[in-house]
């Protein structure tokens, strides 16, 4: 397995493009199975999530073809469709099971294993299976795999869904079925990332009726069928923030390319609180720090618009060297704080105590081998290499390719010493 070796100590300074949202294209290229006609998005990241969602849809027989190194990916789903998502490929990436809604939708039964366990916690499906049976889904557990049959006529029919919790991968399957659905679906307590916006603006292009993505109630008119498009992703604002810290961590001033502050406010005003300087540009965002070391900030990540979970394990590897003591509390994944004993081997000072962590800054960290354990844990422990000192070797990196394109390339070009080990 491959390992990326960083040499902490410089700063960073230049330019970083950002890439479309690997969370978006996850949910935007199942929508091809809501219409027998093409759909082509543009600003694709070139990721190994998106290899898979391309397998598992070319698995289903729809045809996937990526074009320009992989930032454009047409797809059309016309003629037989298969509606068994397989194990082998689904328990690789729990958004497989975003084919769920959109092939009960089309062919009014679907068979689709669950993904399995995760390491960042147990994620089950009842939101997704609940609001599907609502629409009038039969659905049962048998061998690992959800059995669902839509009502009479094969046809979902439009309900009004009251969700327990606002659930990112729920909210893309209901309103992916609900566009074919009778009748009108209403979603309660919907989740309102930009990446829903995305999946919903996709879906209009298509032709769908949607109202009120963006806001905790959608509201979807469901239509006879569904037409080609040609959709830009939207910028991964995860990996905008990731980067976001590089400067934060380093020292140096970064442009990011692309970046939207829109995308990012309550991560952008954590990094005000802590010493970060975040202005707008033509072509994106500049951050740079403002003194020499950052303050301590208690973070609470929620759902959108407040603090992403996908950008704890970065920030909690940037307290480690503030000045004071943070709390970090974790409210959307149960066990989401592997990375702590890992930067703990590099000289931080973390007490995890449940969702709770305090991270008592450090003066510096020191380098060191590591192991990342999932995919955010992994870039938070890079970053965290750059700024200690000596050198860190980050194994398992595979977690990296998920949903990081070219990250050693995108940070040698603001002047990082970092690079792959390949072990052939
Ligand atoms: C998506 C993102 C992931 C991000 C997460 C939260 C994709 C591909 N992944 O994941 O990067 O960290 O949103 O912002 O977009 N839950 C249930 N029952 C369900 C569904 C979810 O209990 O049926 C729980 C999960 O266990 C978890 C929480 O709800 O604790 C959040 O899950 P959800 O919002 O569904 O996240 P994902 O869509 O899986």
């Amino acid at each position: 397995m491959d390992s990326i070796l960083v040499r902490g100590g410089g700063a960073l300074n230049g330019q970083i493009p950002i890439a479309g949202a690997k969370n978006a294209c996850l949910a935007l290229m199942p929508a091809t199975l809501l219409s027998e006609e093409p759909l082509t998005l543009t600003n694709a990241p070139r990721l190994s999530d998106i290899r898979t969602m391309t397998q598992l849809l070319q698995s289903l027989g729809a045809e996937v073809a990526a074009m320009q190194d992989g930032k454009v990916i047409t797809m059309a789903s016309h003629g037989e469709i298969n509606t068994r998502a397989e194990y082998d490929i689904v328990r690789k990436m729990r958004a497989s099971n975003l084919v769920l809604g959109p092939l009960l939708a089309r062919e009014g039964h679907a068979e689709v294993s669950l993904p399995g366990g995760c390491a960042i916690g147990a994620r089950p499906m009842d939101i997704h299976t609940d609001g599907l049976a609502k629409m009038g889904a039969e659905i049962d557990l048998r061998d690992g795999y959800l059995y669902a049959k839509a009502g009479a006529g094969g046809k979902l029919k439009g309900a009004v869904i009251d969700f327990p919790f606002a659930s990112v991968g729920a909210t893309e399957n209901i309103l992916m079925a609900a566009t074919l659905a009778k009748g009108t679906t209403v979603i309660n307590n919907a989740a309102r990332e930009p990446e829903i916006v995305d999946l919903a603006d996709c879906l209009r292009a298509m032709g769908a009726q949607i109202e009120g993505d963006g806001t905790s109630s959608i509201t979807i008119q469901g239509v006879d069928s569904l037409h080609g498009a040609t959709h830009k992703v939207v910028t991964d604002r995860i990996e905008l923030g990731t980067y976001m810290l590089a400067p934060a961590f380093c020292g140096g001033e970064v442009e990011l390319l692309g970046g939207r502050i829109d995308l990012l406010e309550a991560f952008c005003e954590k990094l005000d609180a802590a010493g970060i300087d975040v202005s707008e540009t033509d072509a994106g965002l500049k951050v740079a720090r403002r003194n020499g070391r950052i303050s301590a900030v208690d973070v609470t990540t929620e759902p959108f618009p407040g603090f992403p979970t996908d950008l704890q394990a970065q920030m909690m590897a940037l307290l480690c060297t503030a000045e004071g003591t943070s709390v970090l509390e974790e409210k959307i994944f149960e066990n989401r704080f592997m990375h702590a004993p890992e930067l703990i081997r590099m000289g931080a000072r973390i007490d995890v105590q449940g969702g709770t962590a305090k991270v008592t800054g450090v003066e510096k960290l020191k380098g060191a081998p590591v192991m990342a354990t999932d995919l955010r844990a992994s870039i938070s422990l890079i970053l965290a290499g750059l700024a200690a000192t000596g050198e860190t070797t980050v194994s398992r990196v595979y977690h990296l390719d998920r949903g990081y394109e070219h990250v050693v390339s995108k940070l040698r070009g603001v002047g990082a010493d970092i690079e792959r080990i390949s072990d052939k």
